[in-house]
């Protein structure tokens, strides 16, 4: 069934380990007044959205790109419930013949959202498919086979395309073109980190204290995703230690045992910046490269580890590949001279 539940969803598409699903669920705003942080964006979305509205059409195609775990999904659940419509979700990589989408377009009612995750996987011929039903909401079946075949035009209901990616330049631009509004997603700041931190809080019943509160949002990698896993794991210590509340030295103790270090760098950060200073001797060296020195998936090195370590200035991109900075190196506590002289 190439039509998926948001839980299969996640599986698929996201970082989301299995477990986490259905506290992602319950922990996703459902509003654009519950959406915290991303301020430009919800200006353009919220003014887009009551346009729409007051001409009774609906949204325009809107292309949301951004590392994972910052909201995409959950940005496309809140435009069908701001519109008042059921939301339809599928993935690229779920959508596997021209049959499956077809299907999917043609029972959409009018007004319906359909959200495609991770769109840059759709391949060629799906994607002609959506050309039409963007455009004119028409679909163009081919009947028959050989010189005699023809194609016969479907009105389909007018509809809103909601796509997603974390990788908008794998994006052919024929597609691309036929949005109406593109959105990147950014990271957060610390402020709106604090406050996801305070909302999943409440949400999941853990009593936090503001400088507790403050320490976790340092560790998040300014992405809710990794807060609300986070706070997952402060629940347990403080169920299992059996304290009132979440303080400070809680959240450290939480973090040591995910090997999570103050700024949030994990085993698999480390990894990489050790590999590019030990093998490398600081870079450059491109990225391919590096996925196999550190036996990761590149995608996972291009929208996982590099965007948050280039963020906090520990990686730099040159033309000749990324290299470590002097700040990484004072991090792990390392000697930051030796390594610009081999260059
Ligand atoms: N702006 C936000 N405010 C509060 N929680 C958020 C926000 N954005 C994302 N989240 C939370 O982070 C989790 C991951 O968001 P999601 O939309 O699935 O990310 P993506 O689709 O971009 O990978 C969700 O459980 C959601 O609750
Ligand atoms: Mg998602």
């Amino acid at each position: 069934m190439p039509l998926i539940t948001d839980e299969e969803m996640n599986n698929v598409s996201t970082n989301a380990a299995p477990d986490e699903r259905v506290l992602e669920n319950e922990l996703r705003p459902r509003s654009l007044g519950d959406f915290i942080g991303q301020e430009h964006l919800k200006d353009s979305l919220g003014v887009f959205l009551q346009a729409a509205q007051q001409r009774a059409e609906p949204l325009d195609h809107v292309l949301l790109y951004g590392n994972p775990g910052l909201g995409k999904t959950t940005l496309a659940n809140i435009i069908a419930s701001e519109m008042g419509r059921n939301c339809k979700v599928t993935s690229g990589p779920t959508l596997e013949k021209v049959g499956d989408l077809a299907a999917i377009l043609t029972a959409l009612e009018p007004g319906d959202v359909l959200f495609i995750d991770e769109i840059h996987r759709l391949n060629r011929s799906i994607e002609e498919v959506l050309y039409p039903a963007m455009e004119d909401f028409a679909i163009d079946l081919l009947i028959g086979k050989g010189p005699g075949a023809r194609t016969l035009r479907m009105q389909i209901n007018k509809f809103t395309l909601i796509g997603a990616t974390t990788r908008p330049s794998l994006i052919s631009s024929p597609l691309r073109d036929r949005f109406g509004a593109t959105f990147h997603l950014d990271f957060y700041t610390e402020e709106d980190m604090r406050a996801i931190i305070a909302r999943s809080a409440e949400i999941i019943g853990v009593a936090i204290d503001d400088a507790a509160v403050a320490r976790l949002a340092a560790a998040t990698r300014r992405t809710p995703r990794v807060a609300n896993r986070l706070l997952r794991r402060v629940r347990d210590v403080v169920q299992v230690e059996n304290k009132p509340i979440a303080d400070e030295t809680l959240i450290k103790k939480t973090l040591d045992m995910l090997r999570v270090d103050h700024l949030g760098l994990d085993h698999g950060d480390r990894k990489i910046l050790n590999t590019i200073i030990e093998t490398f001797r600081g870079g450059p060296v491109g990225l391919s490269t590096l996925a196999a020195a550190v036996a990761e998936e590149m995608e996972t090195l291009e929208t996982v580890n590099e965007p948050y370590l280039l963020q906090i200035g520990f990686l730099e991109r040159t033309p000749k590949g990324r290299c470590v900075t002097a700040r990484a190196l004072e991090h792990l506590g390392l000697p930051v001279a030796p390594l610009d002289t081999t260059r």
